[in-house]
């Protein structure tokens, strides 16, 4: 079975796709607050000894891979765990079981379950056009959820981004990831951005750094090397609440995206753009 657009179907109301994120979501989510309970084992290092995968994130995007194929049986689903399984519908999940393991780990609270669902046109995964989303934070009870021109929402209420504020009084939100090579550059970067600003957060979960944009608790955000599971939910409720998500530098997970009111990402690339190229 292939993603091939002659097989498209009539696309769904992208309120309703919402919803089923949002039900996914939430019922990932409370496998991962449930295990908590227990001890968390980490299964695994990623791409370094620093990059965290625990049973639980492999038994959240489980959880999520049968869900899905329960309710949506004909789409494909990209997953940061176990990776691209194609479907025939034109539609693609894209599943991030726990954004900000690292958090989870260590019993902090910002770490979520990230769903979104796109398009699948074409063969980067940035480009997908989005249809909707949904990022629940289990710790905290939050859930942000958007879909294709009919707004992003926190708890039923509606989001507009706010007016933006001057860069010098802008609380920005960044990332990291996680080998030495790429932070040294990302410290670089970090040193041109942090004395221009009111000051930096790094939170742990590019997701909910995404919806905070949305909801003005952050006033923009940029990382690089972020992958599409880690912000294409999120994207989409920054969008839908009236900002913009840009991509700079180079394709695919190379590139940085900033996101956050219009002037407020121009003023961010303007100095990051030149250090990334
Ligand atoms: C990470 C989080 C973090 C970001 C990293 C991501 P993970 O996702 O989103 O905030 O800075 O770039 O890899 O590994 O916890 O799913
Ligand atoms: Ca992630
Ligand atoms: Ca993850």
């Amino acid at each position: 079975m292939t993603d091939a657009p002659h097989a498209q179907e009539t696309t769904p109301d992208p309120t309703e796709l919402a919803r089923t994120a949002e039900q996914v979501a939430r019922e990932a989510g409370d496998l991962v607050r449930d295990a908590l309970r227990g001890s968390v084992t980490v299964a695994a290092t990623k791409s370094s000894g620093v990059d965290l995968v625990t049973e639980v994130d492999e038994a959240a995007e489980a959880l999520i891979r049968r869900r899905l194929a329960e309710l949506r049986p004909t789409d494909g689903v990209l997953g940061e765990e176990e990776g691209r399984q194609e479907g025939s519908s034109g539609l693609v999940w894209v599943v991030d079981p726990i954004d900000g393991t690292t958090n989870f780990v260590y019993g902090l609270p910002s770490y979520s379950v990230s769903i979104a669902v796109a398009r699948s046109q074409g063969p980067d995964p940035f480009g997908w056009p989005l249809l909707a989303g949904a990022v629940h934070a289990p710790a905290t009870g939050e859930t942000w959820t958007a879909a294709l021109g009919q707004g992003a929402f926190a708890e039923g209420e509606r989001l507009t981004i706010p007016e933006p504020v001057a860069l010098g009084t802008a609380l920005v939100g960044t990332g990291f990831a996680y080998t030495e090579q790429r932070r040294r550059g990302q410290a670089r970067v970090l040193g041109e951005v942090l004395p221009r600003v009111r000051d930096i957060r790094r939170l742990g979960s590019a997701a909910v750094d995404l919806c905070l944009v949305a909801e003005g608790k952050l006033d923009v955000f940029y990382e690089q090397y972020l992958n599409p599971w880690d912000m294409a939910a999120g994207a989409l409720v920054v969008t839908e609440a009236g900002g913009v998500v840009e991509r700079l530098g180079r394709d695919g997970t190379e590139g940085v995206t900033v996101a956050g009111p219009r002037p407020l990402v121009e003023a961010v690339s303007a100095i990051v753009r030149p250090l990334v190229g």
